[in-house]
């Protein structure tokens, strides 16, 4: 077998073999396939597409490179977000799932360009540890049911140099690879069933509806293939989740809605995604479920299980760090708000310092966004429309009222959940 042999066949639209798809990976990972071929591998695809078969054979090439994690219990349920503006969703999630007896035993990662990362979130809590041993991690998920980290272990190494690749190489959308290299590592850390919250829109990784579904369809097919319980929820991410945008402003919004007084976007998504993961988790109906998450979420159980979790990771959640200063910015007119580029507010998060655009980046986790009204809302002339929280990077009113557009006409709240496949 050799490289441009397969590089050919791809071109032509033949269908790969498990053993040459396997002749590349193990080669990339060996460095006898330099990554100038690998890229050119990763443009056929791009271009061309691979079938189910070969996806799910490169989900599983992948997902064997490396070492897997078994937990040792059998009812952990895992979620998984593909990146967004203002998701602190798992935030929210975990504690609340945990709560009703569900095993959480997450990594999660940080953020990189205009999205957030759940890690960096976390971190704005004073004492939190964003690592331990497999050992302590297991320990934590049997005595309190939840425990959260950063990427642990060498998980699909397969992945980490070929998504490097990708990011460099303007192939990071293409539809099978975001699926493999997703399942790859969902599959690898261990959880029974998987919950996957893809955001469709400007603000997300995939802003095209088609190309969402096929995505969704491809996840849960290659879940399914590997026998774990499976589910997609497509979910809007045109205009931020929630009010805040930053990193402890988001833990901040997080706790309220585990007190019962979260955006009610954030809310919404909150109980969908935990009904699925408890009705997976506890084997039990949706209608039972979606009982339970509420009952959670509104008691107080949610919020107990999160005080009990950030303090066995060392956190201390009574003092969240904000930023030193604070500016308002005002509404030019009245109207109807009818868009709120998330796209761009995230952008302007990461120029205040919230984000990172490399690896390497530190970043300042007491600074944000706070958005005062939603899409939908009608807001008055020289009403605040956002908060912005910053140190020593400012911006200015046009860079964050170029985000709005405004409509003299009443303009609908948009649709949170677009579908669900499973
Ligand atoms: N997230 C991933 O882990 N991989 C992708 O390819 C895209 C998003």
């Amino acid at each position: 077998m050799d490289i441009l042999n397969i590089i050919d066949k791809k071109e032509k639209g033949e269908k790969l073999t498990k053993e040459e798809l396997q002749y590349v990976v193990d080669g990339y990972l060996d460095g006898t396939i330099k990554d100038y071929q690998m890229s050119a591998f990763l443009t056929e695809i791009d271009l061309l597409g691979l079938s189910e078969e070969e996806t799910i054979d490169l989900t599983d090439i992948m997902l064997k490179s490396g070492e897997t994690i078994d937990l040792g219990f059998n009812n952990i349920v895992d979620k998984h977000s593909t990146g967004g503006v203002g998701d602190k969703t798992t935030i929210v999630l975990a504690p609340l799932v945990a709560s009703l007896g569900v095993k959480v035993a997450k990594m999660s990662g940080r953020g990189l360009g205009h999205t957030g990362g759940t890690i960096d979130k976390l971190e704005s809590i004073k004492g939190f540890q964003t690592s331990m041993t497999l050992d302590k991690f297991k320990d934590q998920v049997n005595e309190i049911g939840i425990a959260l980290v950063g990427q642990m272990g060498n998980l699909v190494p397969a992945d980490k140099k070929i998504y490097a690749l990708r990011d460099v190489t303007g192939t990071v959308d293409s539809i099978p690879l975001i699926a493999s290299s997703i399942m790859s590592k969902k599959l690898a850390s261990g959880a029974s069933s998987i919950v996957i919250d893809l955001k469709v829109g400007s603000g997300a990784l995939v802003n095209n509806l088609d190309e969402a579904k096929e995505l969704a369809n491809l996840m849960v097919k290659i879940g399914h293939n590997n026998n774990k319980k499976t589910a997609c929820v497509l979910t809007n991410m045109d205009e931020p989740l929630g009010y805040a945008i930053g990193n402890s402003i988001e833990v901040i919004e997080a706790i309220n809605t585990l007190k019962g007084d979260g955006p009610k976007d954030l809310t919404d998504l909150v109980i969908k995604l935990g009904t699925l993961m408890v009705a997976a988790g506890l084997n039990i109906s949706e209608e039972e479920a979606l009982e339970k998450v509420k009952e959670n979420l509104y008691n107080g159980k949610g919020y107990e299980k999160m005080l009990e979790w950030v303090k066995a990771q060392g956190g201390d959640i009574t003092s969240l760090p904000i930023a030193k200063h604070s500016k308002e910015i005002t509404s030019p007119k009245d109207g109807y708000i009818s868009k709120i580029n998330a796209l761009e507010i995230g952008k302007l998060s990461r120029k205040l310092g919230a984000g990172r655009l490399t690896k390497d980046d530190t970043i300042d986790l007491t600074v944000g966004i706070i958005l005062n009204y939603k899409v939908g809302d009608f807001v008055s002339k020289g009403k605040s429309l956002a908060t912005i929280l910053y140190n020593d990077k400012e911006l200015t009113n046009e860079e964050i009222l170029s985000c709005y557009e405004f409509s003299e006409q009443k303009v609908e709240k948009p649709k949170l959940i677009i579908d669900i496949i499973k």
